[in-house]
């Protein structure tokens, strides 16, 4: 008889054999930041998560070094939004004030920013609408604008979420005309228009004002696209690609791992979060066992990096346990 439980006998057998283990290196964590002055607002659909001003997010900054979290993921929310998403390629909007100041209090720490424009525009869209179109190549260029006012504050990754085609080849010329040639792209490739995303339209303030992201987001039920668009970003330049959401995409996280060595990152997004603390909230489940649980699913299906609302809690869950 194959006896498979003899490496399951203890805990330094199991661990001995272990095939994924989920380090604090590995997460990144988003944050959102809200103009205006002393602004700590919780976001209801999200129990722990908030939005600061600049002038309050120090308490949040101390949590993340604490947490010995590497990197963050930032957006920005403006107090004035317009058709066009001006404040988004603003060098004194927001999100670049918010760069400068966290880049200056904590250098090393990796920061990302996310390109779109939805939390920018009047409408909500990702992109410069007509009529109730929204135009693809008109869009680029306030992505290119956007990524070179970001990269200009000092943010390390420069990550575009908008789902334009061409985006990744129009960035990369923008940062490297201006300068900013070792500047990273993390490619949101595979994006899937996705009911998991509403806690974070609250958190964002970025709900579309009519219809929905369908026409330029990828439909969930496509698994060979989403190897395509990974593939395709990947051609035009993109450093690191992005499967999200993660959980119901783990599929996709194998099929794109199976197919490229580039690194993967995957988003475990709001709506994910939510259920999670909504059931622990509730009694219902262990919350670090099923965090844990998720996380080193998502790393087991190929994602090396994991962009989570709970990388604080994970780090420090993290931390515990090495220290047994
Ligand atoms: C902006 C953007 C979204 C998310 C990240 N960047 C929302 C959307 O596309 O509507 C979702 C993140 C999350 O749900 O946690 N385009
Ligand atoms: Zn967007």
């Amino acid at each position: 008889m194959i006896r498979m439980r003899r490496l399951r006998a203890s805990e330094n057998l199991r661990s001995l054999v272990r095939e994924t283990v989920v380090t604090k290196d590995d997460l990144v964590y988003p944050v959102f930041i809200k103009e205006g002055h002393n602004i700590k607002e919780p976001v209801e659909s999200m129990p722990g998560i908030y939005q600061y001003s600049i002038d309050r997010f120090g308490e949040e900054l101390d949590r993340i070094i604490d947490a010995d979290i590497k990197a963050i993921l930032i957006f920005g929310i403006p107090e004035k939004k317009d058709e066009k998403g001006s404040e988004a390629y603003n060098d004194n909007g927001v999100t670049q004030c918010a760069i400068r100041k966290i880049k200056k209090k904590a250098p090393d720490l990796i920061v990302i920013a996310d390109v779109c424009l939805c939390e920018y525009t009047s409408h909500g869209h990702c992109g410069i609408v007509c009529g109730h179109e929204i135009l693809n190549d008109e869009t680029l260029d306030l992505l290119g604008k956007m990524s070179v006012s970001l990269a200009g504050a000092g943010a390390d990754i420069i990550a575009p979420s908008d789902m334009m085609d061409g985006r990744v080849s129009y960035i990369r010329k923008s940062l490297d005309s201006n300068g900013f040639k070792n500047t990273i792209i993390m490619a949101y490739s595979a994006k899937f228009a996705s009911g998991y995303y509403s806690p974070f339209r609250d958190a964002a303030q970025s709900a579309p004002s009519f219809g929905d992201r369908r026409t330029y987001q990828m439909d969930f039920a496509n698994g060979k696209e989403a190897v395509r668009e990974c593939e395709n970003d990947i051609e035009e330049g993109a450093d690191i690609i992005m499967v999200k959401p993660a959980l119901a995409y783990l599929d996709v996280i194998k099929d794109v791992s199976y197919h490229t060595d580039y690194p993967i990152a995957a988003y475990n997004v709001s709506g994910e979060y939510s259920m999670v603390k909504a059931a622990a909230l509730n009694g219902w489940i262990d919350e670090k066992r099923i965090v844990m649980e998720n996380l080193t699913a998502i790393k087991r299906a190929g994602a090396g990096i994991i962009i989570t609302y709970h990388a604080i809690d994970a780090a420090h869950w993290i931390e515990e346990q090495s220290q047994l």
